[in-house]
């Protein structure tokens, strides 16, 4: 599928956005392993959550829905999850991928996950290879760095692991683990990456403490089946928020968004970067903390970012991007490596369609130098089968003059399906 875009008039009006993936996979996957039912509100029905749905499936609970964007998940404890008969495949989703192994490692049967082509290229030894210090036998292709991965789990040992990376993945897979340890699992991380998994076993009765970079789990906890409402999620948020900083004219308010501190960091910038925003409305669903997020066009400056801002809106940067060339002056995004081992290799995915729109960006090892305010136009362009890369570059067909097409936008339906009629709406009044 393609989608056709025109320079845009002003974005406005107040819309919501679908409900956070990363959010919505844990609240499927806590709740499988508490005892009694879980309701999510507003779950994210997305390919990559509905993919985690479909193996817990697989793994014998009973999940109702979604329907009117609500789950059920009739959990049965820690011990309740039976050995599949079938391969469980985590599609196109890291998140399910990556956190599942972390609950596979501890179970006393064999299981064997696979995913799609693009998945089946990512690094999974910084998952795999804890999990084997803490006493799981995977079997795999590489050492078992690639999927498909094969899992006999059983009684774990705690470890006191440090991570090279700053990857919500990789710290949640281990503390997922950790719930089946004796013992307390400690995991380090050179900058705090987000905490969802931490909030959220907390929510459903685990011990958690922080401190620093630091989490510490107690290990064999009793989870209590929760009522979970996802807030909608600030990375499909930041589409439009970018949209309507960059389009003249733009008043809009997008409602019900997530603000967690380790996620927000899009926000921040664009405030940097002087974009008139404000967050209304504040209040707390579940231990996580949520906003009226209302964006109004301003004149838009570069900025650089690094460091511990990286991970607080990695999964921004192709929609930064745009900002970036749509800004007066130079953006440098560093420290952000990790971007080439997403669902495309983000550093070069962005830079190359980017470029077909007349952006002036340069690849760095580490990120991205984008030299803003280059009038861009409209060309034919492709997703590389990448839903953040898809959405991106229909916001860069906004704010360039002519025509655009983006190719393969299918994979839009990863993390927001709807997305087209959203940014209609905003178009329309
Ligand atoms: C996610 C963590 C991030 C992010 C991904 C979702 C999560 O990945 O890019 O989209 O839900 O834990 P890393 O942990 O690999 O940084």
């Amino acid at each position: 599928m393609d989608l056709a875009i025109k320079p845009a008039g002003p974005l406005s009006g107040t819309i919501s956005v679908p409900g956070d993936k990363s959010v919505s996979h844990r609240a499927v996957m806590l709740g499988a392993l508490a005892e009694g039912d879980t309701l999510i509100e507003n779950f994210l029905a997305g390919a990559d959550c509905l993919a985690t749905v479909d193996c817990f499936r697989k793994l014998g609970i009973e999940i109702d829905g979604p329907a009117d964007g609500t789950l059920t998940v009739h959990g049965r404890g820690l011990d309740g999850l039976r050995e599949p008969v079938e391969v469980l495949d985590a599609a196109n989703s890291g998140t399910t991928m990556r956190l599942l192994l972390g609950i596979l490692a501890g179970q006393p049967f064999f299981s064997v996950v696979t995913g799609d082509a693009s998945l089946r290229r990512r690094p999974m030894a910084r998952v795999t290879g804890p999990l084997k210090q803490m006493g799981a036998c995977i079997m795999g292709r590489q050492n078992e760095s690639l999927a498909p991965l094969a899992v006999r789990g059983g009684r774990l040992k705690a470890l006191d692991f440090v991570s090279p990376v700053a990857s919500a993945q990789v710290k949640s897979a281990v503390l997922l683990a950790g719930l089946f340890a004796d013992g307390e699992t400690v995991v380090t991380e050179p900058y705090c990456s987000r905490n969802h998994t931490e909030l959220m076993l907390e929510h459903f009765g685990a011990r958690v403490e922080v401190s620093a970079n630091s989490v510490r789990l107690t290990g064999r906890p009793v989870l209590k089946g929760r009522r979970v409402v996802v807030p909608g999620d600030i990375s499909s948020a930041a589409f439009f928020l970018v949209a309507a900083a960059a389009v003249p004219g733009s008043d809009i308010t997008v409602t019900g968004v997530g603000v967690n501190p380790t996620r927000s960091g899009i926000l921040a910038v664009l405030q940097e970067m002087g974009a008139d925003l404000q967050l209304l409305n504040q209040r707390e669903l579940n231990g996580e903390q949520v906003a009226d997020i209302r964006v109004r066009f301003s004149r838009l400056k570069g900025v650089t970012v690094a460091g511990g801002l990286i991970p607080a809106l990695i999964d921004e940067v192709p929609v930064l991007a745009v900002a970036a060339a749509a800004a007066e002056g130079v953006t440098e995004i560093r420290d952000a490596a990790e971007l080439k081992v997403k669902e495309s290799n983000r550093i070069a995915t962005v830079a190359e369609e980017l470029r077909k729109l007349g952006a002036d960006l340069e690849e760095l090892p580490d990120g991205l130098k984008i030299r803003g305010r280059r009038s861009l136009k409209g060309a034919v362009c492709k997703s590389h089968g990448d839903h953040r890369i898809a959405m991106a570059l229909v916001i860069a067909g906004l704010v360039a003059a002519g025509e655009t097409y983006v190719q393969d936008t299918g994979c839009i339906d990863i993390s927001f399906p709807g997305f087209a009629g959203v940014l209609k709406l905003l178009l329309e009044r």
